[in-house]
């Protein structure tokens, strides 16, 4: 499972990147709005950092208008991806967008329905989000497990990018059921590494050794 970091915080992104970890980014249009100065210069700087691919949604909602951004974000850098939103409007750009061959991730999707029909569009990763779902009372996972196979029934081609992770458990279980990526806050990425026992032990292994003679 490749593993993205979801932000647009230069800082946070290098120090995922330190941890030798980080295939790709994922920004929102939220994450994008927190940092301070012009959001072009961040994504530019953001693509320089890391190699893999780096996702920018377009904010139109008519096809039209996100053609016209999608032309504006794919010329920042070589490895930016857009991100289109799943609506009517959204899957009509992704099918234009593959068409140009343009790379695409499918967001907000909410069901394996939407899934489907972003992956017949052509989007390159398709991304349900998990902690939303669960929020409202339904079960994310649930829709990672169910989009996984109805990717594999019909053998189609595009990449499940399991995203809104929101804790370490979400994170394990979309690799357990295969998904092509996950994307995380640094939190839960930083959380990963943690275990009580790797603590306890470490401890240990340090106080028997100072008590070497
Ligand atoms: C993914 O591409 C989104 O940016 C993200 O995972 C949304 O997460 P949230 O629901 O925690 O905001």
């Amino acid at each position: 499972m490749k593993i993205f970091l979801d932000s647009a915080n230069i800082e946070q992104i290098r120090q995922a990147k330190a941890l030798g970890a980080i295939e790709g980014v994922t920004t929102n249009p939220s994450l994008l709005a927190r940092e301070k100065g012009d959001w072009k210069k961040i994504v530019r700087q953001i693509c320089k950092e890391i190699d893999g691919p780096v996702s920018v949604e377009v904010l139109a909602t008519d096809s039209v208008a996100m053609l016209a951004e999608a032309r504006d974000i794919v010329k920042i850098a070589p490895n930016v991806i857009v991100k289109v939103p799943v609506t009517l409007e959204g899957l009509k750009t992704i099918a234009v967008l593959r068409e140009r061959g343009v790379e695409t991730n499918a967001t907000l999707v909410f069901s394996p329905n939407q899934a489907l029909l972003a992956a017949k569009a052509g989007a390159s990763f398709v991304s349900p989000f998990v902690g939303r779902l669960d929020d409202i009372g339904q079960d994310g996972m649930q829709v990672i497990e169910d989009i996984m196979t109805i990717f594999r029934n019909y053998d189609l081609p595009s990449q499940v990018l399991a995203a809104s992770i929101r804790h370490t458990n979400h994170f394990f279980q979309a690799a357990l059921l295969g998904a092509d990526a996950a994307t995380v806050p640094l939190s839960v990425l930083l959380d990963l590494v943690k275990h009580p026992l790797t603590d306890i032990g470490l401890a240990k292994f340090l106080a028997d050794w100072s008590a070497k003679e």
